[in-house]
């Protein structure tokens, strides 16, 4: 059994991000559990913290380990990733020498209230995971758009189209999941 990990860069209630992964979750396969990871309560990262860390440290290090592979499904803020999820991703490579996302296989999805679908994101996201050793889905790229249409007042997505090519996005994923497990 692979257990995914699914972080949604996301913090509000009722994101678009969280309602997206939601919907993406079930898409895996069996054999394939999944978790989100939650980011929210994770202080400020600092470097001094790497001596004495806080507990919320501890225990997003230890989720993040016991973990085969990461989904990110991101927002946009001001064209690159949310500062949340930029936090969580340096708690996580640090204390020097102990970077917990090493070696993972990772998949983006990035998403937008309007047409721009995040794209700046995702790729400043790519950037970060590149440096941190996770291989990364390249095919299919993943820019959601207008979230606010794609999921109905459920947060489901209806769009059958769309469900599809996550589908296609997720096998992908497993394929490249299974070369590293
Ligand atoms: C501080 C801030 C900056 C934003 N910057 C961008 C941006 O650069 N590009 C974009 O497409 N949307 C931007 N947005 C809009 C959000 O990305 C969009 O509403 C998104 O769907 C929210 O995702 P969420 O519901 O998961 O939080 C911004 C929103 C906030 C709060």
């Amino acid at each position: 059994m692979a257990k995914v990990g699914i972080v949604v860069g996301s913090i509000r209630n009722n994101s678009f991000s969280q309602q997206i992964a939601d919907n993406v979750a079930p898409l895996f396969p069996d054999g394939f559990e999944t978790e989100f990871i939650e980011i929210a309560n994770l202080p400020l990262y600092n470097q001094d913290y790497d001596e004495n860390s806080p507990a919320e440290y501890t225990t997003f290090r230890d989720k993040v380990k016991s973990v085969d592979a990461v989904l990110f499904v991101t927002p946009e803020h001001n064209r690159s990733v949310p500062a949340a999820l930029k936090n969580a991703l340096d708690v996580a490579s640090r204390p020097w020498g102990q970077n917990v996302w090493d070696g993972k296989p990772a998949a983006v999805i990035s998403q937008s209230i309007s047409g721009l679908s995040g794209f700046g994101a995702n790729h400043h996201l790519r950037q970060t995971l590149a440096f941190l050793n996770m291989p990364i889905v390249q095919q299919p790229e993943v820019y959601l758009a207008n979230s606010q249409d794609l999921v109905d007042g459920s947060g489901k997505i209806t769009n059958e189209g769309t469900i599809e090519f996550l589908q296609g996005f997720v096998n992908t994923f497993v394929d490249l999941i299974k070369k590293f497990n």
